[in-house]
C-alpha cells in the first residue's frame, strides 16, 4: 500500500475544516486591519532564503528541501556536485512565508517610494526536513502576515493585539497563553552585542557544546537556545540584548511596549528570544499555549533590513506566522477543538426508482438555489435511504411519491421532528431554503 512521506499529512473531514475555518477567521480580522491576501510560489530560488533566512541558520543550512528535477539531477550525479548550476536552477521548497512575500514585494515594486504600506496574509504550506515528532512536521501550514513600510512602533503592537485577537477568535482562553517579547537590535547596536556573546561563549569555552562554540563563529546568539541544559545554566549570565540596544531601539521598545500596555496585552519580556531566523531586527515575539506540550504556536518579528538583503530599497517590514497543525493540537490540549460541524444537506429521496428522473431535476433545482442537497446514487430502498439522509446530516428530506408528483407536489420531512407538509414543486427550492434558514 502506498504511504504518505513520515511528517506529513491528509487534510481530510473535520481536519479539513478546522484549517479552512482557521483561515476564515484570519480572512476576517486582518481584513479588518487592512491586509490582502498574497500567494507566493512553493519554490523559489535557494538564494532567496539564503540571503533572507540567514546561511548560519539551521532552517537554512539542515532543514531546507532542495528541489531538483529529473533532468537536473541526471547532471547533477555527472558533475557530482551543484557547483555547476546556476542560481536560477537551484531551488527549494518554501521553509516560512517571510522571505518569499519580502522577494515577491521586490520583484513586483508594491510598496514604491512614498506609497502606503503593503499589508499582506497568506496560508500556505511550508516546509522543513526535521525529525518528525508531535507538533513537528516536515509539511505544515501556516497562516502569516507581512507589513512592509511601517516603521512605526504602532505596526509592531497592532501585530502583536492582532495576533493575540487571532488566537482568541480560535477559541484560546487569553489567560492560558503565554506571550514573550524582546528586542534584538538593529544594525547600529547588534553587532556589537552579537561580538560580547561571542567573546562570553569562547571564555567559557571548556563548559559549552560543541554546537555552541561553532554557533560562536557564526551565529552567537543561537547559544541562548540550546537544547543543552548546561549551555543555558552558562548563558544565564551573558550579556543580555535590552542591556545593548542604542537609543533608537531603546525608545522604538518601549514604545511598543506602552501601545501594549495601553491595549491590555499581557506579556512577558524574554531577554533571551532571538528566534530561529536571522531576518529580525528590533521587535520579536512569540506565544505558546500553556500546558500543552508542542511548543511555539506563532512567532514573528520586526525586519527591517530583509528587503535590501532580497535585492530591493531600504524598506521596514514586520510579521508573524502562527502554525495549523499546532494551534490544532494546544487547543485540544485545553479542551477546545478547531473543529466546525460538518455542514447539513438536503435529502431528495424518491419512493420508487420510478421518481428517479424527478429526483434528478429536483435535486439540480435545489443545488442551483445554492441549497447543499444529495441523493440516492445506489438503487437504495426509501427505508435506506432515509438512513442514508441520517448519516449525512439532511435537516430536511424531499420525498417524491408518485402520487404527490401526479398532483404537482413534494412532500418534505422534518428529520427531527418528522413532521411533513406538501409544497407545490415549482415552489421547492425557496421553500426549503425558508425552512433551513
Ligand atoms: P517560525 O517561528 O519559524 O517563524 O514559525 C512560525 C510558527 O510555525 C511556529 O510558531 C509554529 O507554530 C509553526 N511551525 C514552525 N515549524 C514547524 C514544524 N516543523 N511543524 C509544525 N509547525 C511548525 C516563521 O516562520 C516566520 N516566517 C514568522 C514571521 C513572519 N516573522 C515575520 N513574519
Amino acid at each position: 500500500m502506498a504511504q504518505k512521506i513520515q511528517g506529513t499529512e491528509d487534510l481530510f473531514g473535520g481536519y479539513m475544516r478546522a484549517w479552512q475555518h482557521m483561515q476564515d477567521v484570519a480572512r476576517e480580522l486582518f481584513g479588518a486591519y487592512g491586509f490582502d491576501m498574497i500567494e507566493t510560489p512553493a519554490i523559489e530560488q535557494v538564494d532567496t532564503f539564503v540571503h533572507g533566512i540567514g546561511e548560519s541558520t539551521d532552517v537554512v543550512r539542515k532543514e531546507m528541501f532542495r528541489v531538483v528535477s529529473g533532468a537536473l539531477m541526471e547532471n547533477l550525479l555527472a558533475a557530482g556536485s551543484e557547483r555547476g548550476l546556476k542560481a536560477k536552477q537551484r531551488m527549494a521548497m518554501r521553509p516560512e512565508g517571510t522571505a518569499g512575500v519580502v522577494r515577491s514585494v521586490v520583484e513586483n515594486n508594491l510598496v514604491p517610494q512614498g506609497a502606503a504600506p503593503a499589508k499582506l496574509w497568506y496560508a500556505e504550506a511550508m516546509f522543513r526536513g526535521e525529525r518528525p515528532q508531535k507538533g513537528r512536521l516536515r509539511q505544515f501550514h501556516q497562516v502569516g502576515v507581512e507589513w512592509l513600510g511601517a516603521p512605526d512602533p504602532a505596526a509592531d503592537a497592532e501585530c502583536i493585539i492582532m495576533l493575540m485577537e487571532f488566537y482568541k477568535r480560535l477559541g484560546f482562553d487569553p489567560a492560558r497563553l503565554r506571550l514573550s517579547i524582546n528586542s534584538m537590535g538593529d544594525a547600529a547596536c547588534r553587532p556589537a552585542y552579537r561580538q560580547m556573546v561571542r567573546d562570553f561563549i569562547l571564555a567559557h569555552a571548556d563548559e559549552m557544546c560543541e554546537d555552541c562554540l561553532e554557533r560562536a563563529e557564526i551565529n552567537p546568539l543561537r547559544s541562548f537556545d540550546c537544547k543543552n541544559d548546561h549551555c543555558r545554566e552558562v548563558m544565564a549570565a551573558a550579556p543580555l540584548a535590552k542591556d545593548n540596544l542604542c537609543d533608537d531601539c531603546r525608545t522604538h521598545y518601549e514604545q511598543v511596549k506602552r501601545y501594549l500596555d495601553a491595549a491590555g496585552v499581557a506579556y512577558v519580556e524574554d531577554p533571551t528570544l532571538v528566534r530561529g531566523l536571522d531576518y529580525y531586527t528590533r521587535t520579536v515575539f512569540e506565544v505558546e499555549a500553556l500546558d500543552a506540550g508542542v511548543g511555539a504556536i506563532g512567532g514573528g518579528g520586526r525586519y527591517d533590513g530583509l528587503v535590501e538583503l532580497e535585492g530591493g530599497k531600504p524598506t521596514p517590514g514586520i510579521g508573524f506566522a502562527v502554525g495549523f497543525e499546532r494551534i490544532a493540537l494546544a487547543l485540544a490540549a485545553q479542551g477546545g477543538s478547531l473543529e466546525t460541524p460538518e455542514e447539513g444537506c438536503v435529502y431528495v429521496a424518491c419512493a420508487s426508482p420510478e421518481q428517479r428522473g424527478a429526483v434528478f431535476e429536483a435535486t439540480l433545482a435545489l443545488r442551483q438555489a445554492g441549497i447543499r442537497s444529495e441523493a440516492d446514487y445506489q438503487g437504495r430502498s426509501l427505508k435506506s435511504q432515509f438512513k442514508q439522509a441520517d448519516k449525512c446530516h439532511a435537516r430536511l428530506c424531499v420525498v417524491l411519491g408518485e402520487e404527490e408528483l401526479a398532483r404537482g407536489f413534494a412532500t418534505l420531512r422534518d428529520m427531527e421532528s418528522h413532521e411533513q407538509v406538501q409544497v407545490p414543486l415549482p415552489e421547492l427550492a425557496p421553500q426549503v431554503a425558508s425552512r433551513i434558514a
